[in-house]
């Protein structure tokens, strides 16, 4: 028998169990498994999950292999316990047709660190003018299912009909990126008393809600299905519990970072907290975490958007925005949901990894942990804190808002496919 033998997990929190991994899936699970020949993990105190599922990862590649790569991004993903994670379409070139979204897929493979699944651009070059190959791009060996223009809104209420109809044949999900561009142009903070203070640019909260409302009264007028990317305000979690409420096909993501983190950070002036929506208020936070306890937002996304130092290490308004998150998104959770009460190991694995399993429709992931599941799981120690540094990260970047900070939670384990990517904490 090979294999492997984890010894005294607590799937999803619970009482500990033994679980055997062989040929690629869970095939013994139970107290007190004696299994010879398989190689031995004893998890006892670790929790274990199915694997995280990123519905928003900045890869990079092609084009800015400077900031990061499929590979450095894959092994950042494995060691925040992710088995797949969504690559945005807005490299260079951009991921609009069939080829570059086969690139990607392949890179991933190549990689295999991680299951690597291309997002596809809505418009050619994310231009917002013309719809892009959305059907070759789902026909392709990438089999892409969920298409954004991330980074920009699809903001022509007739190109986002048109996608939202299309996408439709195939099961596809588009995934919009909230903010109204006019009410937006040149925004560098929350607009708020801070950004007034600051001197900043301010970027206000109707720019995204606006959006989404617009959004989710088409979903419902055309019968497609909608995904809002990192949601960021109270008003916006309002809209989409009211959708949601009325049958409206809509699901939500939120980051760590808006989880966790407000606007007055922008008052150390340090581009490290520029971030696209940007940090929001108290009263924001706390209505995006009850959201999230609530299902009213689906899943946690990272958008991990690694930049290279001399994009990010200039002046605040000059700065590319954008933080990374695939390495310490699960520790935020925990700090932001876990500890505070509002939601239990099992919450947590339903918001990270079956809920965005199910939007990206992957079904090999986000699979109860039970005989006959893919072998695709995530051990992590509750009871660990660490402390990031950056230079320790995996990314190809180092733009963590986290250096310095200690977190909750550490990632002892992944599996993939009943493989271990990481083990001890580290690359396997
Ligand atoms: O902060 C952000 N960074 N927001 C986005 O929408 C895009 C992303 C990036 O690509 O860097
Ligand atoms: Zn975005």
């Amino acid at each position: 028998m090979s294999g492997w033998l984890i010894k005294g997990a607590r799937v999803l929190g619970g009482e500990p169990t033994d679980l055997l991994l062989s040929d690629g899936s869970v095939t013994e699970m139970g107290p007190g498994l004696d299994t010879a020949g398989a190689q031995v993990l004893d998890a006892s105190g670790l929790v274990a999950l199915p694997g995280l599922v990123d519905l928003h990862t900045h890869l990079r590649e092609p084009g800015r292999e400077d900031a990061e790569t499929v590979l450095t991004g894959t092994r950042a993903a494995a060691l925040g316990g992710y088995t797949a994670v969504h690559a945005m379409a807005n490299t260079d070139p951009v991921a609009d047709v069939a080829g570059v979204v086969e690139q990607v897929w392949r890179l991933g493979q190549e990689a295999g660190l991680c299951d690597v699944h291309p997002v596809g651009a809505v418009t050619v070059g994310l231009a917002g003018e013309q719809l892009a190959e959305l059907g070759a791009m789902a026909d392709s060996a990438a089999r892409v299912r969920v298409f954004s223009d991330d980074g920009k809104c699809v903001d022509d209420a007739v190109m986002m009909r048109r996608a939202l109809e299309y996408v439709k044949a195939f099961d596809g999900v588009i995934a919009q990126h909230a903010q109204e561009p006019r009410l937006t142009v040149g925004a560098q903070m929350n607009e708020s008393q801070w950004s007034a203070t600051l001197g900043l640019q301010g970027w206000p909260s109707v720019a995204e809600e606006a959006v989404i409302a617009r959004d989710v009264l088409l979903a419902a007028h055309v019968g497609g299905r909608l995904h809002i990317c990192h949601v960021s305000t109270r008003g916006s979690v309002e809209i989409i519990r009211a959708a949601k409420a009325r049958g409206v096909d809509v699901t939500a993501e939120v980051t760590p970072h808006h989880l966790l983190l407000t606007e007055e950070l922008a008052a150390t002036y340090d581009p490290v907290y520029k971030v696209n929506p940007p940090l929001r208020s108290t009263e924001d936070v706390q209505a995006l975490r009850e959201g999230l306890a609530d299902g009213t937002i689906d899943a946690v996304a990272t958008d991990h958007a690694p930049h290279a130092l001399e994009d990010k290490e200039t002046e605040w308004a000059a700065a590319a925005p954008g933080m990374l998150g695939l390495e310490t998104a699960l520790s935020v959770v925990q700090l932001a949901m876990v500890d505070t009460g509002l939601l239990d190991w099992a919450g947590v694995a339903d918001r990270v990894s079956v809920r965005p399993a199910r939007i990206g429709r992957l079904p090999a992931q986000g699979r109860e942990l039970a005989v006959g599941a893919p072998g695709n799981l995530v051990l992590v120690d509750p009871a660990a804190t660490w402390t990031v540094d950056p230079s320790q990260l995996a990314s190809r970047s180092r733009n963590t808002p986290y250096a310095g900070l200690s977190l909750p939670g550490r990632v002892i384990a992944t599996f993939l496919h009943g493989r271990p990517t990481v083990l001890d904490g580290k690359l396997a």
